[in-house]
């Protein structure tokens, strides 16, 4: 289906061709001061110069050339000193595009003119170390993003890329070898079997790893031995091979639980160490091209830029020892991707104090040829989780706010809330609780605009009012509870309404208006009414802005006016029967939008809370 803003502007458009100025001039808006129109148009304002004419002139005769239009779905054209030009629509061409709509797959939202191939690079945990609220926003945003980009037509390939390769794993491994050196791992003579069970649960790494690392710091003897034992695992000595594996194994376990929490999943589970292999050959030939040289013994790439305004230090290869770093399994994994994928965009999803990382990265790939010209390379920043203090969101000890302990919490927080609906019974309510608990903390976060610092507010989040994911539930619900009773009362018409599945129904925008939405009654509902054609624009535009946040005012928009339209509008006790279908089938689609866009943003609503 055409947008509807598209389809405006062209028959604006149109009217400025016909009174001889260029028909791009017609390029029409959403209204920014909805008391006096609903939607408005500038190139009256633009094309004055152009045309060495008063704008005022010109919009006026576009107005006049409109409204004489029988065609046009305008009701009202409208010139304003000094040039600008304010619509309304038509009533029955508003109502018609929303019947087309509604039995539209996608609701018309349009197929991409080409469909990208998208890796998309988020969640990033590290190995044996627990989730804590830094990774929330990673796995959140892209998730979001990952819905979005499949959402609007293309493919995209979420890949975890784990941290399970670096000195992590080797403070762990030495860790480990001081507590339990008789373990056949750090068994040199050891040629047999290795146990199938770990000698570690997940929780024992939770301890190991922030102890070794502690130690790491004050010990310079353990801190070397954590670097070779970092080596000699890269180098893949069997026993430590094999206890990494085993690390991998219990944490990759507990990882897989904690995001199927969040309703959160990878195509691929990929770690650092996946590219192990490949990067003795990828050195080489960055090395023998001419792209990297030694300084102070490291081989190193240039990535400065004559225009930038900071200098850019040169991105690390190889240190000094011949180790890799976080920069070198970086463009290896790219070296991979684009071999094994061949994506049209690396998209990455971190923390934006990476910023510099992934400037160096993206600039190596280039220069070093890994990545042509074609493929875009995005690094998408976001900002950081605070608390109410502004400062970085700790427990209330002060300590690292894990994400499992966050994730009960706002689910105590939320049962409480629903509990005090006592017709909900104890299991569903749990059961309720989670669901709103996760749109609590999904839509608190996105939101905000990602490159944006947020403060995690619980009580704000798990409001019922206000610009929250509880709220937008609650709409939903409210939604459903009237088409259920209507469905009660009138089996066929309700079912008529709700049954505006977008299933793979024709879009050619010859809908039946049999039990149709039909034209707006009162302010309250046009307005709504608008709201929902702007779907496929809202939708679209989230998208290649890499938005979220777009989404969600617009939900909330929605919300907003739809409950305005209900209390001002008595729909099940409707007399005439013709009305009240149409509205039940106003609310159908409202409730298909509103389904679509949380499904997007990663969260579902109840039956009832
Ligand atoms: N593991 C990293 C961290 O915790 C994030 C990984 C992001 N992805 C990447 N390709 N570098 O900081």
């Amino acid at each position: 289906m055409q947008k509807l803003l598209d389809m405006i502007s062209e028959e604006v458009g149109q009217a400025f061709a016909a009174a001889g100025y260029d028909a791009a001039l017609g390029r029409t808006t959403i209204s920014n001061r909805p008391d006096l129109c609903e939607f408005q148009c500038n190139g009256a304002m633009t094309g004055a110069k152009q045309y060495r004419k008063a704008p005022f002139l010109i919009a006026e005769e576009v107005a006049v050339r409109l409204m004489a239009a029988p065609e046009s779905v305008l009701a009202s054209a409208e010139a304003v000193k000094p040039g600008f030009l304010n619509f309304r629509m038509k009533e029955e061409a508003l109502a018609a595009y929303l019947n087309s709509e509604r039995v539209c797959a996608k609701f018309g939202l349009p197929e991409p003119e080409k469909k990208q191939r998208i890796v998309l690079d988020y969640g990033g945990p590290n190995v044996a170390k627990p989730l804590h609220v830094g990774h929330l926003r990673s796995a959140v945003i892209g998730e979001a993003l990952k819905r979005m980009g499949r959402y609007n037509g293309h493919e995209i390939i979420g890949d975890i890329h784990m941290g399970d390769w670096g000195l992590q794993m080797g403070l762990v491994i030495t860790e480990l070898r001081h507590r339990s050196p008789e373990l056949p791992y750090f068994d040199e003579s050891f040629a047999g079997e290795y146990p199938e069970e770990a000698p570690f649960t997940v929780s024992d790494l939770e301890e190991i790893y922030p102890a070794a690392s502690a130690r790491s710091k004050e010990d310079e003897a353990y801190y070397g031995e954590a670097m070779e034992a970092t080596h000699l695992l890269q180098e893949k000595k069997r026993g430590y091979y094999a206890l990494w594996q085993k690390i991998i194994e219990v944490s990759v376990a507990d990882l897989r639980k904690n995001y199927a929490a969040l309703d959160v999943d990878f195509d691929l589970w990929n770690g650092e160490s996946a590219v192990n292999d490949i990067i003795p050959g990828m050195v080489e030939r960055i090395r023998s091209a001419g792209c990297a040289y030694e300084s102070n013994g490291a081989l190193v790439i240039d990535v400065a830029e004559e225009s930038d305004a900071k200098e850019l230090p040169p991105c690390i290869l190889l240190k000094s020892d011949g180790a890799a770093l976080y920069t070198t399994t970086d463009l290896a994994t790219i070296q991979d991707r684009m071999t094994t994928i061949m994506p049209d965009e690396l998209l990455y999803v971190t923390d934006k104090r990476q910023e510099l990382h992934f400037t160096q990265v993206f600039r190596a790939a280039r220069k070093t040829g890994l990545v042509p010209e074609h493929v875009k390379l995005t690094h998408i920043g976001f900002g950081t989780v605070n608390g109410k203090d502004g400062k970085p969101f700790k427990t209330r000890q002060g300590g690292v706010m894990r994400l499992e302990t966050l994730i009960a919490d706002i689910n105590e927080e939320m049962l409480k809330k629903i509990r005090s609906n006592e017709d909900i019974p104890e299991e569903e309510a749990r059961r309720t609780a989670e669901q709103v608990a996760l749109a609590a903390l999904k839509y608190g976060d996105l939101s905000n605009q990602s490159s944006k610092d947020y403060i995690f507010d619980m009580d704000k989040f798990c409001s019922f009012e206000g610009d929250t994911g509880p709220y937008i539930l609650y709409t939903m619900v409210r939604i459903k509870s009237i088409l259920h009773r209507a469905a009660a009362e009138a089996p066929a018409a309700a079912e008529g309404a709700a049954g505006a599945e977008p299933g793979g129904a024709s879009c050619d925008g010859t809908a039946s208006c049999g039990t149709g939405i039909r034209e707006a009654q009162s302010p309250a509902e046009k307005s709504l009414q608008i709201t929902l054609a702007r779907f496929g624009e809202v939708m679209q535009s989230a998208w290649e802005e890499k938005a979220p946040h777009r989404i969600c005012s617009y939900i909330y928009g929605l919300s907003n006016e739809f409950n305005s339209f209900y209390h001002g509008t008595k729909i099940l006790s409707e007399a005439d029967r013709e009305k009240r279908d149409g509205w039940l089938a106003l609310l159908g689609l409202a409730l298909g939008v509103l389904e679509a866009c949380i499904s997007v943003l990663g969260f579902e609503a109840p039956e009832r809370m």
